[in-house]
């Protein structure tokens, strides 16, 4: 099954029997109506859920990038690393991707000193298009043509005003579909018959 497809049954089960049946039981004087406008206020999620991480290099960048996001209302997982002190950056490339992968999270967003180790780890993930950018045209396209769901930026190649304004374009650039969903749909093939 597709893991977006295992990711929905089992939120459903689990909203079912760990929420809304203990939640009945607890508050069994309410109406129904007064039970989806509480269940509204608390799951409907106005903003897409952002995966962030990075390793030691752009540890930094990942925490200004994080409260500037943070600041414009975007709700971020942070997967790490949480200090400089040295660690792989495969690791948190790959751990941002699968979160993305999976359908916890929208989009990730991953950065290490030059984006390239990252985002090469990222894209080992299926179902994962993770682009490596220093300047918004390519965020842009990338999102317009590529359907890119993962973000790789270099904290030692891009300042971080010109890293924000990459962060907001991709963010909030859509994909085109079309012509582009077949070449997509063409690298889909390949990852899953190879
Ligand atoms: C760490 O020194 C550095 O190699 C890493 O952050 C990254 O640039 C790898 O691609």
């Amino acid at each position: 099954m597709p893991p977006l497809f295992n990711f929905t049954v089992n939120y459903c089960r689990d909203l079912v029997f760990f929420g809304v049946l203990p939640y009945l039981k607890r508050n069994s004087n309410r109406n129904v109506f007064q039970h989806l406008i509480i269940w509204f206020i608390k799951n409907i999620r106005i903003m897409p859920l952002i995966a962030i991480g990075s390793d030691h290099a752009a540890f930094e960048f990942k925490e200004e990038i994080r409260a500037y996001l943070t600041e414009k209302g975007y709700e971020l997982k942070d997967f790490g690393t949480y200090s400089t002190a040295r660690v792989d950056y495969c690791d948190y490339g790959v751990t941002v991707a699968e979160s993305v992968a999976r359908g916890e999270c929208e989009k990730g967003l991953v950065f290490c000193g030059t984006g390239v180790g990252i985002s090469i780890s990222a894209n080992k993930v299926k179902g994962i298009r993770a682009v490596v950018c220093s300047e918004p045209y390519s965020a842009k396209l990338s999102r317009e043509h590529n359907d890119t769901n993962v973000l790789a930026l270099g904290a030692r190649v891009v300042g971080i005003e010109l890293a924000k304004m990459i962060v907001d374009i991709w963010l909030n650039t859509g994909f085109e579909g079309g012509r582009h969903a077949d070449r997509i749909e063409k690298i889909s093939n390949y990852e899953n018959t190879h």
